[in-house]
C-alpha cells in the first residue's frame, strides 16, 4: 500500500507550474489570495502540517513554533534569507530547516547593478522628465551623473551574490574591493581583482560605491549603523538588494537629506513595508518593492529547490538545502 503523502502548507501563492507540480506531489494546501497569512491562519497550519513553506512575510518565531503540533518536522523556506525563522528554536522542537539558494543569485546581482547605475546615472530623474512630457531635448548640461568605470565599488558580504556583484561591476569597469567574515581563497580573489578589507570601517571610508550583500543575522544588524555611515564619502552611494536591518534607515534618510552621502539605492527596508516616508522625498534615492529575486526564471526555480527539498527529506534523507544555525 503506498504510504499516505505529506501534508504540506504553503503560505503564500507561488508560480503555477510550482503549485502544479506540488499537487502531483503532495497533499498540499495552496493559497488562495496573495497576501500573507494571519498569525491565526499560520499557528493553524504549523498545527495542521507535516511541512510548512513559508516565505520571507511570515514571521516563524518561537512563539509560533511552540505552537507547532508534532506533526510538523520540516519548514521549506521559499527564499534564500531565513532571518525570519528562529531555526534555534525549530531545531530544538525537532524542526529541520531549509532554503533556496543560488537560484536567485544572478537576478539579484543584476538589480543590484541597476540599482547602482541607477542612482549614479540618474535615471528616475530622467524617467520623470519624459514621464512630465517635457523634455526640452538634448542638452550639455542637464542630468548629469558620474561615470561608473573607474569607480571603487565596496562589497559588503561576499558569498555567492556579492561575487556575481564582483563579477558584473568588474565587467562595467568599477574596481572591486571587499569585507567579508572570511576571506576569499586567494585564487577566487585573482579571479575577481577583489581587494580585501580586514576592517570594514576602512573599506567603508574609502569606497564610491557601497553595496549590502550579507544576510541580516543578529552580527549585521545596523552594521551601516550612524557612525559608520558618517564614515562614507560625502560624494559615495550606497545601495542594498539584502536586508534593510543591516542599514540604520532613519540615520541614512537624516544623512541623505543633509547632502553627506550622495545617494542610496534601495531594494529592501528596516521594517518592512513602513518605509522612513523622508525617503521618498528624496531626488537622489531610488526606491524598489524588494524586487531582486522577481524574474520568472527564479521564481520557479526556488519553488523547484523548496519541491527537491521537501521530496528528499520525504525519502528519509537530509534536505540538500537544510539550514543549520552555525551557518548564520
Ligand atoms: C530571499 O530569498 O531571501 C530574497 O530576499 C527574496 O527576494
Amino acid at each position: 500500500m503506498p504510504s499516505a503523502r505529506l501534508s504540506v502548507v504553503v503560505t503564500r501563492r507561488l508560480p503555477e507550474t510550482v503549485e502544479t507540480r506540488m499537487r502531483e506531489l503532495f497533499d498540499v494546501r495552496l493559497r488562495e489570495s496573495d497576501g500573507p497569512m494571519t498569525r491565526e491562519e499560520l499557528a493553524k497550519s504549523v498545527k495542521e502540517a507535516d511541512v510548512l513553506v513559508p516565505s520571507l512575510s511570515d514571521r516563524i518565531d518561537a512563539g509560533l513554533i511552540a505552537q507547532a503540533g508534532d506533526r510538523l518536522k520540516l519548514i521549506a523556506n521559499y527564499g534564500a534569507g531565513v532571518d525570519h525563522i528562529d531555526i534555534g528554536t525549530a531545531r530544538q522542537h525537532g524542526i529541520l530547516v531549509s532554503n533556496t539558494p543560488g537560484v536567485l543569485t544572478d537576478d539579484t546581482a543584476d538589480m543590484t547593478m541597476a540599482l547602482v547605475l541607477a542612482v549614479t546615472r540618474r535615471l528616475p530623474e530622467g524617467l520623470a522628465v519624459m514621464q512630465s512630457g517635457d523634455w526640452q531635448g538634448w542638452s550639455p548640461t542637464t542630468l548629469l551623473g558620474g561615470r561608473v568605470a573607474g569607480r571603487r565599488l565596496g562589497i559588503l558580504g561576499m558569498g555567492r551574490i556579492g561575487q556575481a556583484v564582483a563579477r558584473r561591476a568588474s565587467a562595467f569597469g568599477m574596481q572591486i574591493h571587499y569585507h567579508n567574515r572570511r576571506r576569499l581563497r586567494p585564487e577566487i580573489e585573482q579571479e575577481l581583482e577583489a581587494t580585501y578589507w580586514e576592517s570594514l570601517d576602512q573599506m567603508v571610508a574609502r569606497m564610491d560605491v557601497l553595496s549590502i550583500n550579507c544576510p541580516h543575522t543578529p552580527s549585521t544588524f545596523h552594521l551601516m549603523n550612524a557612525r559608520r555611515l558618517k564614515l562614507m564619502k560625502p560624494d559615495a552611494v550606497i545601495v542594498n538588494t539584502s536586508r534593510g536591518e543591516v542599514i540604520d534607515e532613519n540615520a541614512l534618510t537624516r544623512m541623505l537629506r543633509a547632502g553627506e552621502i550622495a545617494g542610496a539605492g534601495l531594494d529592501v527596508y528596516e521594517h518592512g513595508t513602513e518605509i522612513n516616508p523622508r525617503l521618498r522625498e528624496l531626488k537622489n534615492v531610488v526606491l524598489l518593492p524588494h524586487m531582486g529575486s522577481a524574474t520568472v526564471e527564479g521564481r520557479i526555480e526556488m519553488g523547484e529547490k523548496v519541491i527537491i527539498n521537501i521530496k528528499t527529506f520525504d525519502d528519509g534523507h537530509r534536505p540538500p538545502d537544510q539550514v543549520v544555525p552555525a551557518m548564520l
